[in-house]
């Protein structure tokens, strides 16, 4: 009788049940082991790990011809987490091991060691979901993801032939303990006390991390505009325990797990970075950084001199929140609803606009500058700010400045507030009201409304900007604890959203 165990195939953050079947023929002269049933590279690996494995945790590989078909079998199946598996199915055929209902998952190394893999916890939170009621084992290595997930019968292991002892009821083993999601901190490194002067695109800041609106800051080299994105994070509220989740489920699916502590993304990556370290994909199909910057910020400083192609291509994260990576014959969709922040200079030299200094580009050099970044692009920003160079009493003026725990207690606040009103529904943010529901949210008084169309008509803003200011609008009335959006809060907004314009 062939031995059956479960086990699971993990593709992007999707977790899908398979079954590992061995049997032994014994009477074959040809002592192999084959491995059938779609597997990757690591798949077909495996089999000279888990040789290797067993012989040096003191087991004799069985005599004859080994065969493992992983089921489905028209269903790839990717990576080393089969290892163990199969290790634990060719003892349980050859009789060493008692057959038992267990979920495997584990690399091995040639010693007999279980390394740890990755989507442990990706894994964990689906089998919970389906309230899988046999036995998992997971590798210790991963023990912190797995102290992460309760309702299931789990073991952590260390070596192949703790895996035997405790399914032989040899040694007596603990499950594992639930410890539960750590909550998520704040991040209070760099502080907005720091920044002098720069009101408006403090201001700014405050409204973008309340309603996570994503913002472009432009200004001349030196006026700060690095130095204000950096201290975005210490500005946002922590993350609530599902967005501390989805994050972790990323984190697990790349190997990040490695801190004890979870803050809210901020990703910063170099305009040198690929198109597939930004966006995801490469043979792998590995998700990039702005899936790395879900439910976080993705700051992109020096904005046009990214790759254009990775310009362009966060277009659909920056719509739908998530972003789709093409790889041989399928695609797999990651999250990736960030908030963008995005700072560049207005041409070139970088003087264009500052009424102090002399810009040496022609328009041509301003105007191709400009243009890296698309009309579509632009469009999908919620708010520009010019960054000003900061004036020359401002510099040395002893004035201490607001700090970023003052701004912070102001964002929760306007937070909460949208959380409960959008209590129930997918998103929890201003900015991620969709214009299907934008309306039923979202009404303006006549004064209002009719400052709203003098601006469609003058800027000739499209109905994407229109939504965006309406949204923009509704996070400044929270900021003000106002339950109607007043004149004022709409006049600000599209201040915000017609920058470009100018
Ligand atoms: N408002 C400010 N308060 C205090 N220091 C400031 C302020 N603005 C700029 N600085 C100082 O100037 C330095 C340069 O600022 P920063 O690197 O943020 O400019 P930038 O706008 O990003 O310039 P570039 O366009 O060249 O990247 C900062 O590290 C800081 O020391
Ligand atoms: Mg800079």
């Amino acid at each position: 009788m062939p031995a059956k165990l479960s086990s699971v195939t993990v593709v992007g953050l999707n977790v899908t049940p398979i079954e590992v079947e061995v049997d032994i023929d014994r009477k074959s002269i040809i002592h192999d082991v084959d491995i059938v049933g779609l597997g990757d590279t690591a798949v077909k690996e495996s089999k000279k790990r888990v040789k290797s494995a067993l012989r040096n945790s003191g087991f004799k590989f069985p005599q004859g011809k080994v065969v493992v078909n992983l089921a489905p079998a028209d269903l790839k199946k990717e990576g080393s987490l089969l290892d163990l598996p199969i290790a634990v199915g060719i003892l349980q055929a050859s009789g060493v091991l008692q057959r038992a209902d267990i979920l495997a998952l584990g690399e091995l190394s040639l010693d007999g060691k279980i390394r740890s893999v990755r989507g442990i916890l990706t894994t964990l939170l689906f089998l919970s979901e389906i309230h899988y009621e046999g036995i998992v084992v997971v590798p210790e290595e991963n023990l912190r993801e797995a102290q992460m997930v309760d309702g299931l019968k789990l073991y952590a292991f260390a070596e192949l032939k703790e895996v035997v002892e405790f399914i032989n009821g040899v040694v007596k083993y603990e499950p594992v303990s639930f410890r539960g999601i750590p909550p998520a901190e704040y991040e209070s490194e760099l502080d907005f006390a720091d920044v002098k002067g720069q009101a408006v695109a403090k201001r700014a800041l405050e409204i973008a991390a309340a309603g996570f609106h994503n913002v472009l800051m432009r200004g001349s080299p030196g006026s700060g505009k690095t130095m204000l994105a950096r201290r975005i994070p210490s500005i946002m509220p922590p993350m609530t325990d599902d967005e501390t989740i989805e994050v972790l489920k990323i984190y697990s699916t790349v190997g990040m797990m490695n801190s004890n502590r979870i803050f809210r993304p901020f990703r910063s990556p170099h305009h040198t970075a690929s198109s597939v370290a930004i966006i995801g994909g490469g043979n792998d199909a590995k998700p990039g950084e702005v899936t790395l910057a879900h439910n976080g910020v993705l700051f992109l400083d020096e904005f046009p001199e990214f790759r254009r192609d990775v310009i362009e291509a966060l277009r659909q994260p920056l719509e739908e929140g998530t972003v789709t990576v093409a790889r041989a014959k399928m695609t797999i969709t990651y999250p990736a609803r960030f908030m963008l922040v995005a700072a560049m200079n207005p041409c070139p030299c970088g003087n264009y606009g500052d009424p102090k200094a002399v810009c040496s580009c022609t328009p041509y050099d301003i105007i191709r500058y400009n243009k890296k970044i698309s009309g579509p692009v632009l469009d999908r920003i919620d708010i520009i700010i010019q960054v000003q160079k900061m004036e020359f009493d401002e510099y040395f003026s002893k004035q201490a400045s607001e700090s970023s725990n003052e701004i912070r207690n102001r964002v929760i606040a306007a937070r909460e507030i949208q959380y409960r009103r959008y209590a129930g529904y997918n998103f929890s943010t201003n900015s991620k009201l969709s214009s299907k529901l934008l309306r039923h949210f979202i009404q303006l008084d006549d004064r209002s409304e009719d400052i709203l169309k003098l601006a469609t008509m003058k800027f000739n803003l499209s109905n994407r900007s229109i939504d965006k200011i309406l949204r923009l609008s509704r996070t400044i009335a929270d900021l003000d604890k106002s339950d109607r959006i007043k004149l004022n809060h709409v006049a600000e907004a599209i201040q915000y959203k017609t920058q470009d314009h100018l």
